[in-house]
């Protein structure tokens, strides 16, 4: 801050006489991004929150002339730098990023997405979260070594702000291992994208088959609604049931599928509500036990003994 106190008295009482500060510029080096010595002059080390430690970032690679300058993000911002004579305050940069901001957020993702339009964020203009006006600095942190949003261990804490239900589901006893750092929210969501639900590929089912392969089939016998959407029966964050599942067989079974319809000559087989291993004993509990492949099955019979996701 001592430079920037300096500067403060050059503009304020020696105005006329002093040497224009641009002039100064030239004498002085960068700190840590290229042409940033316009900034660092009153922006030093000294300025608290790190402001330098944006030299500790992926845009601090100066050797990569993609790498941006201060004025990139924030604008050129004359008036700030050389505050004019007239003026009661120093005018603020061009763009501002802080939560306080006057920065309208369009303007604020421009100047990122000048740089970053591509890739991921292709369709960012069109993604729940841009119509909920949410920033890249919502997610990002610029200025510090480590941007939570990019780790895997800490990334949740970036999305628990705002979503406290998938907080609540993925710390419940069947869950993905995301709260063990395994996983992240972002295997299964592409915060920056279009696709429903955010998701990472254009459907729910695409999404889980890029790890669980084998549920893709194709199968012989299918099963209507896992062809559909896996979320039917799963909540992929987390749930108190085995499994992922929204509620445990025979019930989930039982949402579609009345029981009374069960075929009762084949024996063993739950009957009716009414007789001793009905619905609520053991066996009809198990609809697993016979149905054992649930996703589907690949038998070529279709008897009361091989079919019916049996094998
Ligand atoms: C002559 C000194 C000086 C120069 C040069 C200067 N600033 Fe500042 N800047 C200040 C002062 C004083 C403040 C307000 C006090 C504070 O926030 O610490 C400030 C505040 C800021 C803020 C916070 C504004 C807010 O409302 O949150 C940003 C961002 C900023 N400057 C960026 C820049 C950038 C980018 C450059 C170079 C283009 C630059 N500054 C050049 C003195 C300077
Ligand atoms: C890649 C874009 C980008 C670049 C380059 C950049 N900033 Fe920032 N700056 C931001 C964002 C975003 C914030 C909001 C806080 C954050 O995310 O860390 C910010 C915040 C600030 C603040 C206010 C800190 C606070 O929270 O009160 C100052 C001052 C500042 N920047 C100065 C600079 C200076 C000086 C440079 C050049 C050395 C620079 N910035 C380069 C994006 C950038
Ligand atoms: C002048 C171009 C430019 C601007 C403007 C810019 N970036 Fe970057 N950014 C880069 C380059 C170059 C890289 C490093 C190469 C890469 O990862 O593609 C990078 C990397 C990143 C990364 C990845 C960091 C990592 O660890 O891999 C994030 C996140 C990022 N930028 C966010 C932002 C945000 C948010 C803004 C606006 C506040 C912004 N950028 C503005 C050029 C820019
Ligand atoms: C809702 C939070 C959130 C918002 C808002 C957000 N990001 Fe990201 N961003 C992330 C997360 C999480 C990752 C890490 C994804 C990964 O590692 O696969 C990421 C990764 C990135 C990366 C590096 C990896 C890549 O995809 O190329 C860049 C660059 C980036 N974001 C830029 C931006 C820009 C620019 C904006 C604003 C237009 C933005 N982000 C808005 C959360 C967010
Ligand atoms: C600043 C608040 C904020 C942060 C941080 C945030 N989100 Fe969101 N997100 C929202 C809002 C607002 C919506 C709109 C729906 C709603 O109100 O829940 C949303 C919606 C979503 C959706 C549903 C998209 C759709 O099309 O229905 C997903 C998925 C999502 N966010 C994932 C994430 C992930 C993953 C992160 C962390 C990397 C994150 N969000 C961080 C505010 C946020
Ligand atoms: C294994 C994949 C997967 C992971 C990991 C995952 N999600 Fe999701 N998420 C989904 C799917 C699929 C949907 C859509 C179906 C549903 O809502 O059940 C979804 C929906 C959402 C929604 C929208 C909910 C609604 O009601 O519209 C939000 C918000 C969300 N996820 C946030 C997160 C956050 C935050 C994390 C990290 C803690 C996360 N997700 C991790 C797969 C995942
Ligand atoms: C990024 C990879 C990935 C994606 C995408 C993914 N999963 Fe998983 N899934 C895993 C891993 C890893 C496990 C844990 C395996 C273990 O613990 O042995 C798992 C476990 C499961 C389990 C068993 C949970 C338990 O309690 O044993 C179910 C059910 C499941 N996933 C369903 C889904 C559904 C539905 C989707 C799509 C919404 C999906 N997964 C997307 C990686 C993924
Ligand atoms: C009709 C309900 C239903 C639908 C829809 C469904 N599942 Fe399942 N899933 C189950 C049941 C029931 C279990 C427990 C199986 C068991 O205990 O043998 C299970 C278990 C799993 C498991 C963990 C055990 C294993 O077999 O690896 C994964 C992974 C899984 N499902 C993924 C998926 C995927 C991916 C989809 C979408 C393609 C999907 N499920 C759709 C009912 C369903
Ligand atoms: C969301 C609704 C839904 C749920 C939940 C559901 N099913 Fe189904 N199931 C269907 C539909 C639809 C069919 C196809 C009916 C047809 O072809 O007549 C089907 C067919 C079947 C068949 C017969 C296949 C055949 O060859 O006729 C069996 C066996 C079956 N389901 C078992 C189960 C079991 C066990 C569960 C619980 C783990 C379950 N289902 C959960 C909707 C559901
Ligand atoms: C003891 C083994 C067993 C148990 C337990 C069992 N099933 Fe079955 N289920 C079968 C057999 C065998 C068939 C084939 C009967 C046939 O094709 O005539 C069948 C057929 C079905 C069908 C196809 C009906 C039709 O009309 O074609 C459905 C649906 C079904 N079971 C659902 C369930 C559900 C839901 C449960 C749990 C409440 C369950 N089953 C428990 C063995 C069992």
């Amino acid at each position: 801050m001592t430079n920037r106190l300096v500067a403060g008295i050059l503009c304020a009482g020696w105005m006329a006489a002093a040497v224009p500060l641009y002039a100064q510029d030239a004498a002085r080096k960068d700190l840590v991004l290229r042409g940033d010595a316009q900034c660092t002059r009153c922006h030093d080390a000294e300025d608290n929150p790190a402001v330098l430690a944006i030299g500790k970032t992926r845009h601090g690679t100066t050797a990569d002339g993609r790498t941006p300058s201060c004025v990139n993000c924030h604008g050129a911002s004359e008036t700030h730098i050389n505050k004019p004579a007239d003026a009661k305050e120093r005018p603020g940069p061009e763009r501002t990023f802080s939560k306080k901001s006057t920065t309208p957020v369009a303007a604020r993702n421009q100047a990122c997405l000048t740089c970053h339009q591509g890739g991921n964020r292709i369709h960012w203009q069109s993604s729940t979260h841009a119509s909920r006006d949410l920033a890249c600095s919502s997610c990002h942190q610029i200025h510090t070594a480590h941007d939570k949003a990019r780790n895997k261990q800490t990334q949740t804490e970036v999305c628990f702000q705002c979503h406290k239900e998938q907080r609540a589901q993925v710390n419940r006893p069947s869950h993905h291992p995301v709260m063990e750092g395994k996983m992240s929210c972002s295997s299964c969501h592409n915060v920056h994208g279009d696709n429903p639900k955010q998701l990472v590929r254009a459907s729910v089912n695409e999404t889980c088959f890029s790890c669980h392969t084998e549920k893709r089939g194709p199968f012989v016998h299918n099963h209507q609604p896992v062809q559909e959407d896996c979320s039917i029966c799963h909540n992929p964050h987390g749930t108190t049931a085995a499994n992922l599942l929204k509620s445990r067989p025979p019930f989930l079974c039982q949402q579609c599928h009345s029981h009374t319809s069960h075929p009762s000559q084949a024996s063993g087989l739950p009957t009716g509500r009414t007789t001793s291993n009905s619905l609520s004993g053991s066996v009809a509990r198990g609809c697993l036990n016979c149905h054992t492949n649930i996703h589907g099955s690949n038998s070529t019979q279709n008897s009361a003994t091989v079919g019916r996701f049996r094998r």
